[in-house]
C-alpha cells in the first residue's frame, strides 16, 4: 500500500467515523462541552443541566444497567432534558433528548415528539404486548408518558437503553388539550387490580386506568393536588404486612391513605402535611415502585430545587435537583409522616472523615474550627436534658442554620426532641445547595443558596451549655 492509499484509507475511517459519531451525538441536542460545572454556585454532587434552565424531575427510571432521568430543560420552551447515571451519584447530562414543535433550537435539532412544548411526566419499562403495541417490538423498552401542551398525554419510548427516542404515532393517548391543563402524568403499575394507573393534574387529581397504556379510563378524581402528582406504597413503620398509599403533588404536600385500584381515601384521621418545609423543594418524583435493581424496595425521589425569585447568581445553567433520598412513613405523635433521608449511597462519595466523641457544648466552643469545606454532609445528635442553651447554631460560610431551643424549631420549623429528649439534625451542604434533615428524616428543609463562593469556614456555636451525643463529617467528592 502507497502513502496515498494509507492517507485516503485514513480519511475514509475518519469520514466514517465522524459520520457514525455524528449519529450518536445527533440523538441528543448536545450541550456546550467547555461548560466544565465549576461555576460559582454550582453543585459538585446535586445534579443541574450544563446548561440553560431545568424545572421538574421527570421520567425517572432504572432500565438496562442504569439509571435514566427526563427533566424540564429550556427556559422559554420546555423540553425534555436526558440525563444517566450508574449509581445515582454520578450523573452525565447526555443533551436535549425530547424536542417539541416550537422547539427554539437550531433546525438541526429535529422535533421528534408531539405538541408545542413538552411538560412533565413520568415514565415505565414494559416489554412483550405492551411493548409491541407502541414501538412494534416485543424488546424492553423505556416509556416516558409526557404532556404534549396543545396536543395531550402522549407517549415517547426508547428500546436501546435510551440511545434513542421516538414519539409513539398514535399520539395523543388521552386527555386532549388546547393548553396544557390536563398536565403532568404520573403512570404506575397497580398490582391488584392488574393494570396502569395514570394520576394527572386535573381538577385537582384525576385517575385513569389502562391495560396497554394506549387506552385510557376515567377512574375517579379527588379534590387533592396542584401540579406534578406523584404516587407510590411505603410500609408504615417498616412494617411491610401495613402498606399504605402516599399521593403528593408539586408542593409537597400529601395524602397518606389507602388506593383499591379506581380510587384514593385518604385516612380519616390523617392530617395534610408537607414533606418538605424549605423554600425550593417542588416538583419531586420516585422511581416507579419494583424499578430498582436487586429487588431493592426503596422509594428513591429526586425533587426540583426551585428558587422562584429569580434564582442565586447560576450563570451559564439555571437551578437544580435535589440529593437522592429514601422515603419511608413513620408514625408521630398518631400521625403518619413522611421521612425523607439521603439515600445510603452517600457513603462512597465520603472523603475527609472526622468523628467527634460525646461533649458538653458551652458559650465559645467551635468544635469545627480548623475544618474548612464547601461540600460536605455534617451529622449531629444533642441530649436537650439540662441544657441551660436558648439556641444552637451551626454557620457555614454566610448561613446561619439555628435550633431555637425554646420553640423546638429548626430554621423556624417545629423539631420536636423524641422520647428520649434528643434531637438529631443532618446537612447537605454544596456550593448552592443547602439541604437540612431532622430527626431520621421526619424534618427535611431545602434551599437553593447563595454561600459566598470563596468562604469555607464552619462554625457550630451555642448560647449555654448542651450535650453533644456525636458528630460526624464528611467531606464529599466532587461528582462531575
Ligand atoms: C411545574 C410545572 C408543571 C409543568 C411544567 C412545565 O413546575 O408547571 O405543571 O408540566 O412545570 O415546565
Amino acid at each position: 500500500m502507497n502513502m496515498y492509499n494509507k492517507g485516503s484509507g485514513l480519511a475514509l475511517f475518519t469520514i466514517i467515523f465522524l459520520s457514525i459519531s455524528n449519529f450518536v451525538n445527533a440523538q441528543y441536542y448536545p450541550h456546550n462541552d467547555s461548560i466544565n460545572y465549576k461555576e460559582n454556585y454550582r453543585g459538585q454532587y446535586h445534579f443541574s443541566p450544563r446548561s440553560e434552565w431545568m424545572n421538574d424531575i421527570n421520567g425517572l427510571v432504572y432500565q438496562g444497567g442504569k439509571y435514566h432521568m427526563i427533566y424540564q430543560w429550556g427556559n422559554k420552551i420546555r423540553h425534555g432534558g436526558y440525563a444517566t447515571s450508574h449509581d445515582l451519584l454520578h450523573w452525565k447530562d447526555q443533551g436535549v433528548a425530547l424536542i417539541p414543535q416550537n422547539s427554539f433550537l437550531p433546525p438541526d435539532a429535529k422535533r421528534n415528539v408531539s405538541g408545542n412544548e413538552v411538560y412533565s411526566g413520568s415514565a415505565v419499562v414494559v416489554s412483550g404486548e405492551t411493548a409491541m403495541k407502541i414501538t412494534g417490538s416485543e424488546k424492553e423498552a423505556i416509556i416516558a408518558i409526557y404532556t404534549g401542551t396543545g396536543k395531550g398525554t402522549c407517549l415517547a419510548w426508547s428500546n436501546n437503553n435510551g440511545k434513542t427516542w421516538q414519539d409513539y404515532q398514535g399520539n395523543p393517548v388521552g386527555n386532549l388539550t388546547d393548553d396544557a391543563i390536563p398536565r403532568d402524568p404520573c403512570v404506575f403499575w397497580h398490582e391488584p387490580s392488574s393494570k396502569w394507573i395514570l394520576a394527572i393534574y386535573e381538577n385537582g387529581t384525576t385517575f385513569y386506568g389502562s391495560s396497554d397504556l394506549i387506552q385510557w379510563d376515567y377512574l375517579s378524581n379527588i379534590n387533592f393536588g396542584y401540579e406534578c402528582p406523584d404516587m407510590f406504597q411505603l410500609p408504615l413503620d417498616g412494617d411491610e404486612n401495613n402498606m399504605k398509599w402516599v399521593l403528593l403533588d408539586a408542593n409537597g404536600s400529601y395524602l397518606v391513605g389507602e388506593f383499591d385500584g379506581t380510587t384514593f381515601r385518604k385516612d380519616e384521621s390523617q392530617q395534610t402535611f408537607m414533606m418538605d418545609v424549605g423554600p425550593d423543594f417542588y416538583a419531586a418524583q420516585t422511581f416507579p415502585m419494583g424499578n430498582l435493581p436487586n429487588n431493592d424496595p426503596r422509594i428513591i425521589q429526586i425533587a426540583w430545587m426551585d428558587h422562584w425569585n429569580g434564582g442565586i447568581g447560576e450563570i451559564v445553567w439555571e437551578r437544580n435537583a435535589t440529593f437522592p433520598v429514601s422515603l419511608g412513613l413513620k408514625t408521630l405523635n398518631e400521625q403518619i409522616r413522611i421521612t425523607r433521608n439521603p439515600i445510603n449511597e452517600i457513603s462512597t462519595i465520603y472523603e475527609n472523615t472526622k468523628v467527634w466523641d460525646s461533649q458538653l457544648i458551652k458559650v465559645g466552643t467551635n468544635l469545627l474550627k480548623g475544618v474548612h469545606s464547601k461540600k460536605f454532609e455534617l451529622s449531629l445528635e444533642f441530649d436537650l436534658t439540662g441544657s441551660t442553651a436558648l439556641n444552637l447554631g451551626i454557620k457555614v460560610a454566610n448561613r446561619y442554620i439555628i435550633y431555637d431551643l425554646y420553640n423546638k424549631t429548626l430554621l423556624s420549623n417545629e423539631l420536636l426532641p423524641d422520647d428520649a429528649n434528643h434531637i438529631s439534625i443532618k446537612l447537605l451542604v454544596d456550593w448552592g445547595q443547602l439541604e437540612v434533615f431532622g430527626n431520621e428524616g421526619t424534618f427535611s428543609y431545602t434551599q437553593q443558596f447563595a454561600f459566598s463562593p470563596d468562604h469555607d469556614n464552619i462554625e457550630l456555636f451555642s448560647d449555654g451549655d448542651i450535650q453533644l451525643i456525636s458528630m460526624e463529617f464528611h467531606e464529599l467528592a466532587r461528582t462531575w
